[in-house]
């Protein structure tokens, strides 16, 4: 029989491809997904989803005390800054209570470790260099202090309740199956609209740096995380590609791509180049990660290079959003 992971989240865009890793490495996954982002289309069809809230612990706890998973790899959030700001109570409830019914109901049911997606973005701030995991955490929105809140349960549990955790920091994730309708994403959102010859607006001057990492190098460090022995029972670990680029770079390089996939499916109408609207408030001007712990713990490094990966996107929403090519 093969080991059950529960992947919340998992029909999501970082977990979809979670499934796919732990597919291809002999695993049973099994999802947990009330499908308000996420999209059964993300998934194969084999695979079980329980469609539900993980803030109904109650059903959380049948689908747990049924699946006894040996690892949990817990992606479900409330993932937007702004409406945490509008709806504090609302994302307390999605990112600290349903993740409490998570982790709780995980450490009764006798899974060996939690893996938890956790954001560098919101932990450290404005970082002009690619900081490491002991750099001073400041949250300021609602969903970075819901992420904080969130690896210190986890520590609490590892520390009470006898299994381990991994607190995965991801800096900007970007690939395939992204959702191009959210606020963050500006991969997905270029690509959807230049692939449409549709305009784009980059915030501001775009001379905002991120640190961009392909969501199977993300895939890959949630297996390596859960199934690497580490010296520690709780460990958080950045994953990212430590470089940087800014909206300019990443939106000239999306009209390259984007243009030679409309010439090459033979469609008239040019990409329009991206034109600077106003700057959006609050937005940091740098955040870059070091992954040289993740590299020492787990052999982690990133393996797909800014412009394949690119491509690769590019292509996916090429073949999968036909309607705006
Ligand atoms: N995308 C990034 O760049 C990034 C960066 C840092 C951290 N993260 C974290 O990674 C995780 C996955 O993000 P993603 O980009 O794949 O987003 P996503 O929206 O594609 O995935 C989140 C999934 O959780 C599900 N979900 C949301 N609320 C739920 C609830 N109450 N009960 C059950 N399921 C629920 C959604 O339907 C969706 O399938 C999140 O925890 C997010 O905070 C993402």
């Amino acid at each position: 029989m093969p080991d059950r992971v529960i992947v919340t989240g998992g029909a999501g865009f970082i977990g979809s491809h979670v499934v796919d890793a732990l597919l291809a490495a002999g695993y049973e996954p099994v999802v947990v997904d009330d499908l308000s982002s996420g999209s059964r289309e993300n998934l194969p069809a084999d695979v079980r989803l329980h469609r539900l809230d993980i803030r109904d612990g109650d059903s959380l706890g049948k689908v747990f005390d049924q699946t006894r998973p040996r690892f949990v790899c817990h992606q479900a959030a409330q993932m937007s800054v702004s409406r945490s700001v509008r709806e504090p109570l609302f994302d307390a409830a999605v990112n600290v209570t349903g993740l409490l019914n998570v982790f709780d109901r995980a450490s009764r049911t006798g899974c060996e470790r939690i893996v938890f997606a956790s954001s560098g973005g919101v932990l450290y701030g404005d970082v002009s260099e690619p900081v490491a995991e002991d750099y001073p955490a400041a949250p300021v929105s609602p969903y970075g202090i819901s992420k904080w809140v969130g690896e210190k349960y986890l520590d609490f549990y590892t520390r009470e309740r006898g299994l381990s955790g991994v607190a995965l920091r991801y800096s900007n994730v970007y690939g395939p199956r992204q959702n191009p309708h959210g606020e963050a994403g500006v991969v997905a959102i270029f690509c959807t609209r230049m692939l449409a010859a549709q305009p784009s607006i980059i915030n501001g001057d775009g001379k905002y740096i991120r640190d961009y990492v392909y969501v199977g190098d993300v895939a890959r460090a949630n297996l390596l995380a859960m199934e690497t022995s580490l010296p520690e029972a709780f460990v958080p670990l950045n994953i990212g590609t430590s470089r940087p680029t800014d909206v300019n770079e990443l939106s000239q390089r999306l009209h390259r791509l984007c243009t030679e996939a409309r010439e090459s499916a033979e469609l008239s109408g040019k990409v329009p180049k991206s034109s600077h609207g106003p700057a959006r408030a609050g937005d940091l001007r740098s955040n870059l990660v070091s992954y040289a712990k993740a590299e020492h713990l787990l052999g982690w490094y990133p393996q797909v290079e800014l412009e394949s990966g690119l491509a690769h996107t590019v292509r996916w929403f090429a073949e999968h959003r036909p309607e705006l090519v």
